[in-house]
């Protein structure tokens, strides 16, 4: 069994079609997409140096010291997840690079608990990745939930299975610089403060998710709803109910679209066609995913 739970020839039809959907996904790509491509095109900064600058400056060799490396971070159901993917996806698609593969790693690198397991798998599944990427073709790693691996070494509860996991993972980050960003890993996280201070600082990137405000709200809704002829009032409704109300926070992405969706959906089915009223009736049964610290 692989350590991997998947791992995708890029770019990815499905993938591309899927970032369509996503609201923000152009811009979170353009804001990310010029710092990675100094980390993933580093030979080309080197060229560029050259052309305008007439030799290698050597701020060249500080950019090369970053590490292909970035951090999502933000509530479940924010969009991590799937702007990674879409993002590895449009990264190799815009560079026309054939040969990119998403490597998707599994919780399973966590392993069985037996000694070394876990910084054993761990080791394995870079060694893998290094090995796809030949001599010229590139590699994208979403590591997801990545506090069950990158935890810091300092908590209380943390075993001494877990730190050797972290320091073998903080190894394999360091190694990644010896790809010249042909290897670049994505690592998504509920909660940014249980991350190791060595992993957080490793980050060339760091990108926070946030639920979406009433405007994003407003897009999803016009976007997913626009067939069922709600009125514009009705829309405003279901933006202002799923603001933060009575100490609960806001809704997430995913909370309209996996909880309040299929339960207004259920209200209809099969006996009715779906109206404005099933979604204020789901709204009654259905809460948002509470926030986390941080
Ligand atoms: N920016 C977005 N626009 C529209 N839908 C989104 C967006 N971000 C997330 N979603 C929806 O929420 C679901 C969960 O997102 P996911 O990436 O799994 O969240 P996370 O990894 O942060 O928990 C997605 O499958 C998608 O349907
Ligand atoms: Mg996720």
């Amino acid at each position: 069994m692989s350590v991997f739970e998947s791992k995708t020839p890029l770019p990815d039809p499905h993938i591309t079609a899927r970032a369509k959907g996503l609201l923000g996904f152009e811009t979170l790509y353009l804001r990310v997409s010029k710092q990675l491509q100094l980390l993933i095109n580093i030979d080309q900064v080197e060229s560029w140096s050259k052309k305008y600058h007439g030799k290698r400056l050597a701020l060249v060799e500080v950019l090369r010291d970053q590490y292909p490396f970035a951090i999502f971070y933000g509530d479940v159901g924010t969009g991590k997840s799937a702007m990674a993917e879409a993002i590895g996806n449009r990264i190799a698609k815009d560079a026309k690079i054939e040969d990119s593969v998403l490597f998707k790693l599994s919780n399973r690198v966590r392993g069985t608990g037996s000694v070394g397991e876990m910084g054993t798998l761990i080791s394995e599944a870079f060694a893998e990745i290094k090995k796809s990427i030949g001599k010229d073709r590139r590699a994208i790693l979403i590591i997801d939930e990545g506090d069950s691996l990158a935890a810091s070494r300092t908590q209380e509860q943390s075993h001494h299975e877990d730190k050797v996991a972290v320091n073998t993972l903080i190894q394999a980050i360091d190694e990644l610089r010896a790809s010249k960003g042909r290897i670049f890993t994505i690592l998504c996280t509920n909660r940014m403060s249980v991350l190791d201070p060595a992993i957080q600082r490793r980050a060339a990137v760091v990108e926070h998710f946030r639920r979406p405000n009433a405007g994003q709200r407003k897009d999803l809704f016009d976007m997913d709803l626009a067939d069922l002829g709600l009125t514009q009032p009705q829309i405003a409704s279901l933006v202002a109910s799923t603001g933060a109300l009575a100490g609960n926070p806001s809704w997430t992405y995913s909370d309209i679209r996996t909880r309040l969706y299929p339960a207004a959906v259920a209200l209809a089915f099969p006996d009715t066609g779906l109206t404005f009223a099933h979604f204020e009736q789901a709204l009654q049964v259905t809460s948002p995913s509470p926030a986390l610290a941080d």
